[in-house]
């Protein structure tokens, strides 16, 4: 009996990156997965796709462009949609198949900008080997445990992506440099934050304009303790402000890798790393469209993750702590920063939206938070609250702060709920097993 996972890779055409994925899968995991390409409509190949998979060993030439529709009797485990377009119209699938959502950019719309050929292969090789770590990491990071609620547990978390996405798409095209909710003519802006949250002024010194957007809630890279010659890796970056603080410190032979679910903020940190480069004359920042779920890097490849208040948007926060375990390198470590609750947040402000893409709603007790580092695997795992980002919101009469405020118990206070805490664990070393 064929015990493979089902793995359907749907886009628009499948004429770029399904078939990228599904060349990937056929050549790097064929023994645990059967893998399958498709797309809500057909385009024929891109003759670009094939040649940049040639380059790299992988034959796809023989595919064919498929449209869905002729797939609908395969009982799939999984239907990876890897493009936006897929996303919004992906049909149902009878069974269980779950629906997971791994956004890859779009070579031919990012080659429209390209002067030559070359310059065009190289957005098609980006996004290969952007595939490439992807499905490296299969079947892992798609074979987490179905979650109490089933198949309303996956739509419940794809509502809770796209409102997320939805606010912070809008939050990257803004382009203002003041916190969410206090200002903008007011005299809170995201630098005077961020000095408030423990950064240094020669952290911001050579940061691209617009990096910051004000919207961290720690200062992760001030507990990580980087080195130079270091991979990091930042989920949830945003507009790129702890990566570039991060390329620094690791300098020209490290990495510094920002992953962000929202293109509209990987557009942006892009154009940033364009500045940062002629600043500073560092080119080690790359960044990456996916989902920190699924994250789209290599197993045992980073020696650090880091991450700024992004764990709380997460509706899979368990898959998450799992995804860092994989990642790191044996003895890499996590230094996370985010909100956490120190007990229940009432009803109300737990369904309000607006909670959630302000970071509370989310955020999880700091007990189970434990209990997701334990399950992972990390060890050494030490936590540390403070009361820092929620003392400078009630400072700043901050309206999402006024706003829960209304809907605690009476005498209570958002303090008395929502802490910013440090994480930090490390992967146990393969040699010497701590
Ligand atoms: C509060 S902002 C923090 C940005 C950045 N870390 C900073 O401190 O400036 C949260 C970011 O995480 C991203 N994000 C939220 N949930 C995500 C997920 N599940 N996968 C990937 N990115 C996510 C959002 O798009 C947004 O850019």
């Amino acid at each position: 009996m064929d015990d493979r996972l089902k793995v359907l890779f749907l886009c628009t055409g499948n004429s770029c990156r399904s078939q990228m994925a599904e060349g990937w899968a056929r050549h790097l995991k064929a023994d645990v997965v059967e893998p399958y390409s498709a797309g809500v409509e057909t385009h024929g190949l891109d003759p670009l796709a094939v040649r940049v998979m040639a380059e790299a060993g992988v034959d796809i030439s023989h595919h064919r462009s498929k449209n869905v529709s002729e797939l609908m009797d395969v009982p799939f485990d999984v239907v990876v949609t890897v493009c936006g377009a897929a996303h919004e119209s992906c049909p149902m699938f009878p069974g269980d198949a779950r629906v997971v959502h791994v956004g890859f950019d779009d070579p031919p719309k990012l080659a429209e900008a390209a002067k030559d050929e070359e310059e065009a292969l190289g957005c098609y090789r980006r996004v290969r080997d952007e595939i490439r770590a992807f499905v490296e990491a299969l079947p892992d990071s798609l074979t987490q445990p179905d979650r109490p609620n089933g198949g309303q547990g996956v739509e419940r978390d794809e509502a809770i992506r796209r409102s997320v996405r939805d606010a912070y798409g809008k939050r990257a095209r803004d382009n203002r440099s003041c916190i969410e909710h206090t200002c903008c003519g007011e005299e809170t802006t995201a630098d005077s934050f961020a000095a408030a949250l423990g950064y240094g002024e020669d952290e911001f010194a050579e940061l691209p304009e617009g990096a910051n957007l004000g919207l961290s809630c720690g200062n992760p890279t001030a507990v990580a303790s980087l080195r130079p010659g270091e991979t990091v890796l930042d989920l949830g970056s945003g507009g790129g402000f702890d990566v570039f603080i991060a390329a620094r410190k690791v300098g020209a032979a490290g990495r510094s890798i920002g992953v962000d679910m929202t293109p509209d903020m990987v557009e942006k940190a892009r154009a940033n790393a364009k500045s940062f480069k002629g600043a500073t004359g560092l080119s080690n920042v790359d960044f990456r469209l996916g989902e920190i779920e699924h994250l789209p890097v290599a197993d045992s490849s980073v020696d650090v993750v880091i991450s700024n208040c992004v764990l709380n948007l997460s509706p899979d926060k368990h898959q998450v702590w799992r995804e860092i375990a994989r990642v790191l390198k044996p003895g890499g470590r996590a230094a996370i920063s985010d909100l956490a609750l120190l007990r229940p947040l009432p009803k109300a402000v737990r369904k309000s939206v607006r909670a959630l893409v302000g970071c509370i709603a989310g955020a999880a007790l700091v007990d189970d938070m434990r209990e997701m580092v334990r399950a992972a695997g990390l060890v050494d795992a030490v936590f540390e609250s403070s009361s820092r980002y929620t003392d400078r919101l009630a400072e700043g009469d901050d309206e999402l702060f006024a706003e829960i405020s209304q809907k605690l118990p009476p005498g209570t206070q958002p303090s008395d709920f929502v802490t910013s805490l440090n994480v930090t664990a490390k992967k146990a070393d393969t040699v010497t097993g701590v």
